[in-house]
């Protein structure tokens, strides 16, 4: 784990490392086929999902990635059925109960990025104790998508930019691309170089659609509970590997 007395010497002033991309943000699929494929409960799926969280946080933080977005509740997961919903809302608690003294022994950052107001009070609570106690960290940044949907957040920052606007405070001809990003729940946060999804699907599923504009995909057939460090790794490869361009012609130095 980088805590501020080793791997943190691995960054740069701009807390990014050689060799690997200064954000990842993962879409974390396939714990119910996970479990499906055992003749377990769907629910045994997402309980092991959560140990692979544990283990991809601590690889990613030892191999110096400055940020780490994990998609763990989207604003769709409420269709699911009720049981699975509390499951997954209990494996939150648990998650932060169990590890947040932890993860903040080891200088991680944590911020949660979604709609807060219709998670219960004490998952709230919970949630803004842990960003409130590892704010001032400067190890990973771990970024928690809980109740996250991409189009609601960009409803939302249009909001919050018509309002300035109804007050008299911003012209709309002054809005521009950093002000929406700004507006985002992402706001301060850099934009992922890298969106890996799990479990062989390929798709968005309204997950970073803004922040993702020049993102490199990978994806990886493996489950996500099985998705061990070896295929973090070979996603970073596969990473390494591309050239980003950014919509010009020559590849951007520095871009990895
Ligand atoms: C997608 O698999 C996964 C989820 C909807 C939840 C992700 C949650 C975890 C990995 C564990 C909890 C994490 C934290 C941070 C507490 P799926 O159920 O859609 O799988 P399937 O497509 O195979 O059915």
């Amino acid at each position: 784990m980088t805590t501020a007395s080793d791997g943190r010497d691995d960054r740069d002033a701009g807390g990014e490392t050689a060799g690997v991309p200064a954000h990842v943000a993962v879409i974390m699929d396939g714990n119910g086929r996970w479990a499906k494929a055992r003749g377990l409960p769907r629910t045994e799926g997402h309980r092991r999902g959560m140990e692979t969280v544990r283990r991809i946080i601590r690889h990613a933080s030892r191999r110096g990635i400055g940020h780490l977005t994990l998609y763990s509740f989207s604003s769709e997961n409420w269709r699911r059925p009720a049981e699975e919903v509390g499951f997954l809302m209990g494996l939150l608690k648990y998650f932060i109960r169990r590890d947040l003294a932890e993860l903040h022994t080891e200088n991680v950052h944590i911020t949660v990025i979604g709609e807060r107001a219709d998670l219960t009070p004490d998952i709230a609570a919970l949630l803004a104790e842990a960003e409130a106690l590892t704010r001032d960290n400067t190890g990973l940044h771990l970024v928690i998508a809980f109740n996250y949907g991409s189009r609601d957040e960009i409803v939302r920052a249009a909001r919050i930019l018509a309002e300035r606007v109804a007050r008299g405070e911003l012209a709309p001809e002054a809005i521009d691309r950093d002000m929406v990003s700004a507006a985002l729940f992402t706001g301060g946060i850099p934009d992922p170089d890298l969106v890996i999804r799990t479990s062989g699907e390929q798709r968005l599923s309204n997950f970073l659609m803004w922040q993702a504009a020049y993102s490199e995909l990978v994806f990886s057939s493996v489950l996500w509970p099985d998705f061990d460090e070896a295929a973090f790794d070979a996603a970073i490869d596969e990473y390494n590997g591309r050239e980003r361009r950014f919509g010009g012609v020559d590849a951007v130095q520095g871009a990895k």
